[in-house]
């Protein structure tokens, strides 16, 4: 069995894009954490791996993924798995973490974060691979709810069952993505509060916040733009069920100044240490504070 305590309350962190290695190389910027993009620094001769070797010596990073592939019906990249293990070597990250998707089939990858068909066999497919890649990397991982537009009418399974279920068979974590819970929910017409409520608090080890664009009939997951007050509603509803998680702000597209994303990440520290006032006692959120204190972020390794 896992608690809170296995996962590094970080704080409020910032997604690390190229766009800011000035400001935070040579601009006096930080934040409490950083979380790279793994594929983006996977190659070691490159400047962006230098760069996050410099700015790893005063932050936590978390390691982020977009390529693992969990539930694709090919095999399991072994290079892949062998540059990612090799990175983790270098980098020492507090946290490991990609989606529940697949990005691709017959060793073609289609770019983009694709949802699962949500059925007993593609629970086991998905349990089996991430056991595997959890030995192969000695520790455990933690998988994101994607975004969705569309689903499959095979689908017998609702998404957030699959995921806690996938997490509890896997004894793997929950990178719990509140805006692409949102938009899913939007998308596909569920209720987004039952959702983040049915989740096993225990799994949650990190969450994402995000904005998004309004296409009408359709919420598009652009991160590119602030967080969207019913995202902070929600974001709210988790915090006060789970207590303090440590938390990131994306921003990929129309990136403004690092000040500007980290007024986003400041704004939910903001958000939870209200809400720790509020239910100062005998609150989840009193208690998980309590937990907290001299945790360190790169204790989680198995
Ligand atoms: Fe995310």
């Amino acid at each position: 069995m896992m608690n809170s305590r296995m996962w590094p309350d970080l704080g409020f962190g910032v997604g690390l894009r190229s766009e800011h290695f000035d400001e935070l190389l040579h601009g006096g910027e930080s934040c409490d954490w950083l979380e790279a993009i793994s594929e983006n620094f996977m190659d070691t001769r490159g400047r962006p791996l230098q760069v996050l070797e410099t700015l790893r010596r005063d932050a936590p990073v978390a390691l982020h993924g977009v390529a693992l592939s969990i539930g694709s019906a090919d095999p399991l990249n072994e290079i892949y798995l062998s540059r990612l293990a090799e990175l983790a070597a270098r980098i020492e990250p507090a946290l490991i973490t990609d989606h529940l998707c697949w990005t691709g089939v017959d060793g073609t990858h289609l770019f983009d974060l694709l949802p699962l068909p949500y059925t007993e066999e593609s629970l086991r497919h998905v349990v089996e691979r991430t056991k595997t890649v959890q030995d192969r990397l000695g520790r455990r991982i933690l998988l994101e709810n994607p975004s969705t537009y569309v689903a499959f009418a095979d689908s017998d399974i609702p998404e957030w069952e699959f995921l806690a279920a996938v997490a509890e068979r896997a004894d793997c974590g929950i990178l719990l993505d509140v805006n692409n819970v949102y938009v899913s929910a939007f998308n596909l017409g569920f209720d987004a509060a039952a959702y983040v409520d049915a989740l096993p608090v225990e799994r949650i080890g990190q969450i994402h916040l995000a904005g998004f664009t309004d296409l009408g009939d359709c919420l598009f997951d652009t991160h590119s733009a602030p967080v969207h007050p019913e995202v902070w509603r929600l974001y709210e509803r988790v915090v006060r069920r789970c207590g303090r998680v440590s938390t990131l702000v994306e921003w990929d597209a129309d990136i403004p100044s690092f000040a500007s994303v980290r007024a986003e990440a400041e704004e939910a520290s903001r958000r939870v240490r209200h809400l720790e006032g509020e239910g100062r006692g005998n609150t989840a959120i009193a208690r998980s504070a309590r937990r907290s204190v001299g945790a360190h972020p790169v204790a989680l390794s198995a």
